[in-house]
């Protein structure tokens, strides 16, 4: 009977545990943010990495409309292929913990769209259809800064 309940404890205890990383996990670090967005509470350094990060993705996106204004397919693939998945890799797992899944969701798809961009540009896609391509991804970046701020803090 003792024994029975002890077990039971540690069950219970266990599945607490398991919920409450799971939920660190979906939600990640975040605090309401000053202005109706949600703030992603980063280490200085993690803060700054994100935000290097991101003028990389601006650099990628003026690299890529400057080169289909020369209709320069070639150097559009290139400034595209900076700015992919590749660039996305090599981030932390402490910072990636820190991140909530729509944010991380919403990140990676921007830097996948990015390596599509440089497929379609290497298989001779229409200038056209390479800008509709970057306006629904420039969507993203739209979505993903109304609803995120990051501020630095632990
Ligand atoms: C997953 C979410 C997310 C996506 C996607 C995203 N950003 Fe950001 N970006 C942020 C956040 C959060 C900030 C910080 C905003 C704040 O604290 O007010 C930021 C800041 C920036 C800054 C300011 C950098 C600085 O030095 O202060 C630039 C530029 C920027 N983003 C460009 C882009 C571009 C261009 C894209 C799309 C190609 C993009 N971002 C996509 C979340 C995102």
């Amino acid at each position: 009977m003792k024994s029975n309940k002890i077990a039971l404890a540690a069950i219970l205890l266990w599945i607490v545990t398991i919920a409450v990383f799971a939920w660190f996990f979906i939600r990640g670090n975040t605090v309401a943010g000053t202005d109706n967005r949600t703030a992603v509470v980063l280490a200085v350094g993690e803060r700054e990495l994100i935000l290097s990060e991101m003028r990389s993705l601006l650099g990628g996106v003026q690299g890529i409309l400057d080169s289909l204004n020369h209709g320069d397919m070639k150097q559009a693939a290139s400034a595209a292929r900076v700015v992919g998945m590749a660039s996305a890799v090599d981030v932390n797992p402490a910072l990636m913990a820190k991140l909530p899944i729509p944010f991380k969701q919403l990140g990676m798809s921007v830097h996948s769209d990015m390596d599509g961009l440089a497929l379609a540009a290497e298989s001779g896609k229409p200038a056209a259809e390479l800008q509709t391509m970057l306006t629904a991804t420039l969507s993203k970046c739209v979505a993903c800064h109304a609803s995120w701020q990051l501020k630095a803090g632990n």
